[in-house]
């Protein structure tokens, strides 16, 4: 039995076999068990000649069975660690990497060409009131310029400044600057607006940069050196010329449309030239003039002693002029791809 038992634990390949074995050996119908039960049945002087060596048997078969069982063990254990191991050098799949939005771009661009020419960024509330968005800007209750802003109006509110609304221009914070802080002022707002208006080129919201500088002996020399200035650094370039129409906006008088000079060049436009030139057009870019003396009144200005221009200008067409995007909608709709095309998505 001895050497039987010895071969055929040393030979278990697993656990199970191996208990099989202790049940062959050691259980209740075991062979090693069968012999222990015949000391019961002997003489005392035959007991004491056999029981050490029926007792050694059991022990080695014990020993050797808890000795394989532990080796089995460990080698079961390391075959599970290998199959659960972690590859912690394997490369990871690529998160999408976000990125600023092109308008958030422009912005960020426009408030540090400004910042070196000594602005300050300023900002108000998108739900304004009647009275900085319209009447402060000298456009009293029936102005008629009222009507070409296509304002989004919250029905039912007349606090102090009158009706509540989404504002439809950033000049409205002209106004609250100038209230708040007085003069000096050099400042740019940018920030969305809102107009009831939707097609290739208007979305319901977009983004205006308000400019406003007041001083003393401030003139349209200084409005024009100041846009040739900032168009030349957004657009990377020193040819920028530039045409001053006369315009009207109740808030400015005299009030200045400004329009670029461009080129075609493979169907698209590019900045750049006299748009008087063969080939060559204006474009309208953005509205500007003198601040208003019933502006700077209603601000707590006194238009004797101040003088200053303002401007306003799209973000989202100056943004689409540098990057050539050519419809406004696909600026809000989210889409990664038109992100990407442009460059502006990882
Ligand atoms: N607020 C005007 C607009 O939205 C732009 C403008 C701003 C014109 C400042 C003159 C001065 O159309």
């Amino acid at each position: 039995i001895h050497n039987d038992a010895q071969a055929r634990i040393a030979a278990a390949q697993d656990l199970t076999t191996l208990e099989a074995l202790r049940v062959e050996f050691l259980g209740k119908q075991g062979s090693v068990s069968a012999l222990l039960k015949t000391l019961g049945k002997m003489s005392p002087d035959e007991r004491q000649a056999q029981a050490p060596a029926i007792q050694a048997l059991r022990q080695s078969v014990t020993d050797a069975l808890a000795q394989r069982k532990s080796v089995l063990e460990a080698a079961e254990l390391e075959v599970r660690l290998a199959s659960e191991r972690l590859d912690l050098t394997l490369p990871a799949p690529d998160a999408p990497r976000g990125s600023v939005h092109p308008v958030s771009q422009v912005m960020d661009e426009l408030a540090e060409i400004f910042a070196d020419l000594g602005f300050a960024v300023a900002t108000g509330p998108e739900v304004e009131d009647d009275w900085y968005n319209f009447t402060a800007l000298n456009m009293p209750e029936s102005h008629p310029a009222r009507a070409m802003h296509d304002t989004f109006y919250f029905p039912d509110t007349a606090p102090k400044g009158g009706r509540m609304l989404l504002r439809t221009h950033t000049s409205p914070v002209q106004v609250r600057t100038m209230l708040a802080e007085g003069a000096p002022v050099r400042i740019i707002a940018p920030g969305r607006v809102y107009r009831s208006d939707s097609d290739a080129t208007h979305t319901p919201m977009f983004h205006q940069v308000e400019g406003l500088v007041i001083d003393k002996g401030i003139h349209l020399g200084h409005l024009k050196w100041t846009l040739e200035t900032f168009l030349k650094a957004f657009f990377e370039t020193d040819d920028i010329v530039l045409r001053l129409r006369p315009s009207y906006f109740p808030f400015t008088e005299p009030s200045v449309e400004v329009d670029v000079g461009f080129a075609i060049v493979d169907g698209k436009r590019v900045l750049g030239g006299s748009g008087d030139a063969a080939g060559h057009g204006w474009m309208e870019l953005l509205g500007s003039g003198m601040v208003n003396a019933r502006v700077l009144e209603m601000s707590g200005l006194d238009p004797n002693e101040w003088q200053g221009f303002a401007f306003g200008v799209g973000v989202d067409r100056l943004a689409m002029l540098k990057y050539g995007m050519d419809d406004l909608r696909a600026f809000f709709d989210g889409d990664v791809r038109w992100l990407q095309h442009y460059g502006f998505s990882a």
